[in-house]
């Protein structure tokens, strides 16, 4: 009997591999994120990473809703994603000039992006809209935290109020209609280091809001799906001002972090999104990051993800012994952190 029940049990797990292997390693994916003929809105779309999204998202058929402050800057490039249509006749293209720190901004975006498209809300929605103001805490201002906060973490928190109000409504629901939310948090809200106390918090808490999301949302069906990509540092104009206040130890501590172009990061995010990634990263050391961190995440391969949880667990002892040693000697040979040459935002 016991013979019998091992034999079966074995071809059973066998044969369950030998099925399932295929979908493990993600070989009958399919594209999970078509966007030809849908209706996409991109916040923090007038330049670096969210201009390059909306112009290959544009490249792939999409009709596009790009959101940020300035115009000037919202209509040069609107001009240059237009002219990245796929097909430019039958393909819309739309901005929205708002401050998504603002209280109000979000849902004013919602409204005013349902009324351009004929009454419909926008079929995919990624926010991308945020600033990184780095600094040491004690000198960074209580204003700039809580600012950080608005710009960062209430942007996405504000804009998934204003659409989830749209898509999960109970005449929405159940159309067979795919809808995306896509929050774009930070290698940088995974694993932190000195420098970025400013910053980290704010795209720690959008994990948090997404994974409470993707499982609340199940409540509702299959209809909308949540993800967030964790981009690593990306040379930008984001970038450029960012330096502008970067402590010299943070530069220090990242300089592993490989640096990608806002096209890179673009085209990475997207593939992860077509691959129907919950949490997408963008290099490898980003997938290191997020094995570190999953919590309630969903994952995106259970194999994959597995071993990478493993390594990480390993690799994290190394690398945060190199990361404190490097913070205590840059302390005792620099002194007080108080007598550090200041940087100043321009
Ligand atoms: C920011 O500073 C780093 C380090 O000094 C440099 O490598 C990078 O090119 C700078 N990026 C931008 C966009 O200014």
């Amino acid at each position: 009997m016991a013979d019998i029940l091992n034999y079966w049990t074995i071809t059973g797990i066998v044969i369950g591999l030998l099925v399932l292997l295929p979908s493990i390693m993600g070989f009958f994916g399919g594209n999970k994120f078509d966007v030809k003929g849908k209706t996409v809105l991109i916040t923090g779309a007038s330049e670096g990473m969210g201009r390059s999204v909306a112009k290959q998202l544009s490249q792939k058929g999409a009709n596009i809703i790009i959101v940020s402050r300035n115009v000037g800057r919202l209509e040069e490039a609107l001009a240059e994603i237009k002219a990245s249509a796929a097909n430019p006749s039958t393909q819309r293209f739309q901005y929205i000039s708002a401050d998504l720190s603002e209280p109000d901004g979000n849902a004013r975006v919602i409204a005013e992006a349902i009324a351009w498209n004929k009454g419909q809300a926008p079929d995919v929605v990624w926010c991308i809209a945020g600033a990184s103001v780095p600094g040491l805490f004690i000198e960074t201002s209580p204003e700039t935290m809580r600012q950080q906060m608005a710009v960062n973490f209430f942007s996405c928190n504000d804009m998934a109020h204003a659409i989830l109000n749209e898509w999960l409504a109970p005449s929405s629901i159940g159309k067979g209609n795919t809808r995306h939310l896509i929050f774009t948090s930070s290698v940088a809200g995974l694993y932190t280091i000195a420098g970025y106390a400013p910053y980290s918090p704010s795209k720690a808490a959008i994990k948090s809001l997404s994974d409470v999301l993707a499982q609340e949302v199940q409540l509702y069906g299959d209809d909308v799906k949540i993800h967030t990509v964790f981009p690593g540092a990306i040379d930008s104009p984001g970038m450029e001002r960012e330096n502008k206040t970067k402590p010299e130890i943070t530069l220090i501590l990242e300089e592993a972090d490989k640096h990608f172009t806002p096209d890179e990061t673009a085209a990475s995010s997207i593939a992860g999104l077509e691959r129907g990634d919950y949490l997408v990263t963008v290099s490898f050391l980003g997938s290191l990051m997020r094995a570190s961190a999953w919590g309630s995440s969903f994952k995106n391969n259970y194999f994959v993800d597995i071993a990478m949880t493993w390594l990480s667990s390993i690799v994290g002892v190394f690398v945060a012994m190199d990361l404190n040693s490097k913070v205590r000697s840059y302390g005792k040979k620099h002194g007080h952190p108080s007598t550090y040459r200041k940087k100043v935002a321009a």
